[in-house]
């Protein structure tokens, strides 16, 4: 995984690069009443080990508190979402209450010096959108468009970094392709809908974020992009052609086409019928990148062998994934073509022990700082997540946080990685001693 001659040298980061952790309302603000999620959750028997987003860790509150913090382990950025259940519990009726709390917030970051990357979608949907049938509604383009539209109106002039949907196709497949998210489908058709309303949504809105801070005369510049995470498909026997061709079709069918309809305007089959729109052409100033792990892809499982083989080749596990920072490297590597800076938008490890977050902190910078050298523009890097969260179907048990979250008390403690990752701010740099202590 690493090799030894490129194991322990010094490595520094561009001048100006931006470090911080990323959260999502749902899983830390606590009490997000009014979207599908938590419709979902009170069901019951859905979450993993049983439990309920309920106060989260009750962000929505302390976040001066969560914000002193970040300060002082040294974080320049910090990547959240706007509730969009929160600005319009009813249709078409915008909380004045809910627009002043995220004022307030983003005021925060701000006074802190910490420059705020917004996420206008992240999983959740308000009740009354699920109700009128979510992502498979064609009127939720527009729908989204004039919450965004608000949002900029009410917020824009504090606003430097826009993400528009957070993993557009993940979403779109988990909730209505593969259903093990609300409302549960299990409809590939489905799925292709969703998808393409995601895209046009995207497009929509990255256009009325411009316009509207020209309308609104904003001196501030906007810079927009979605947040694509990007699985890294892994043929199990790279000499064989079906194991490459179905790696190359699933890479297809979750980033390609997306990434491709951002860059061109078209939508491609399966999703559309390749048809191209205007307003999606180029719809990006900045692309968000979310990895996490591979997938190991072959047609061929049914077959023992091939079985054993994927088996051997698997890595260190985590409490969620396999370890794999080279596939980090590559889907980095796949979006340069595009010519647009890139973000980081999440990179993390859900694991009960504080030292592999050591290492894998480690060596996914190690990726990113190669991707760097390698000519990518490359500039910043967030953090999955900030504190411990509600990690949506697997609830409370995964600990994804440099802050650990106490949710009985509320207490945050900063974990060592917290610490380490202070340190790799602080000098801009990962030292060879970094290395040595904790690979
Ligand atoms: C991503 C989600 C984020 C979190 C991490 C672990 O897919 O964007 O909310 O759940 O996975």
């Amino acid at each position: 995984m690493i090799r030894k001659e490129e194991a322990y040298q010094d490595i520094e980061f561009p001048k100006g690069f931006l470090w911080g952790a990323a959260t999502s309302a749902h899983q830390v603000e606590g009490n997000n009443t009014n979207n599908q999620w938590w419709a979902w959750e009170q069901e019951g028997g859905h979450i993993n080990d049983g439990s309920i987003s309920g106060r989260a860790c009750d962000h929505y509150n302390l976040y001066e508190k969560d914000f002193d913090l970040i300060k002082q382990l040294g974080h320049n950025t910090h990547r959240f979402s706007i509730e969009w259940s929160r600005i319009e519990p009813k249709e078409g009726k915008w909380s004045k209450k809910e627009i002043d709390h995220y004022r307030q917030v983003i005021q925060a970051l701000n006074d802190r010096d910490i420059t705020p990357m917004v996420t206008l979608h992240h999983f959740t949907d308000p009740i009354w959108l699920a109700e009128k049938g979510g992502w498979l509604n064609p009127k939720v383009v527009e729908l989204f468009e004039r919450y965004t539209r608000k949002v900029v109106e009410s917020l824009g002039d504090l606003i430097p970094f826009y993400n528009t949907i957070n993993e557009p196709v993940w979403v779109a497949y988990a909730s209505y392709g593969l259903g093990v998210h609300p409302p549960c489908h299990n409809d590939m058709n489905e799925f292709y809908t969703a998808g393409k309303h995601f895209l046009m949504a995207h497009g929509k809105c990255y256009r009325a974020i411009h316009e509207t801070v020209k309308d609104m005369g904003f001196k501030i510049k906007p810079q927009v992009g979605i947040v694509k995470q990007m699985m890294y498909y892994d043929p199990v026997d790279p000499n064989v052609k079906e194991d490459v061709e179905e790696a190359e079709r699933m890479d297809e069918l979750t980033n390609r086409w997306f990434l491709e309809g951002i860059h061109t305007g078209i939508i491609r089959k399966p999703f559309g019928k390749g048809e191209e729109l205007e307003y999606l052409k180029d719809s990006w100033d900045i692309i968000g990148v979310n990895y996490y792990t591979r997938s190991q892809i072959s047609p061929r499982l049914n077959d023992p062998k091939v079985l054993e083989l994927m088996l051997s080749r698997r890595g260190e596990s985590t409490d969620m994934y396999e370890v794999y920072p080279e596939g980090f490297y590559k889907q980095l590597m796949s979006v340069k073509k595009y010519g647009k800076p890139v973000y980081v938008t999440e990179n993390g490890i859900a694991t009960k022990d504080d030292k592999q977050r050591c290492r894998y902190i480690l060596i996914h910078l190690r990726e990113v700082h190669k991707a760097i050298r390698d000519g990518l523009d490359l500039r910043g890097f967030m953090y999955w997540s900030l504190m411990d969260n509600f990690e949506w179907s697997l609830g409370y048990s995964m600990r994804f946080g440099l802050i650990e979250i106490d949710y009985e008390t509320l207490e945050r403690k900063p974990r060592p990685s917290a610490y380490l990752y202070r340190d790799i701010i602080k000098s801009n740099k990962i030292t060879a001693q970094q290395f040595e202590k904790y690979l």
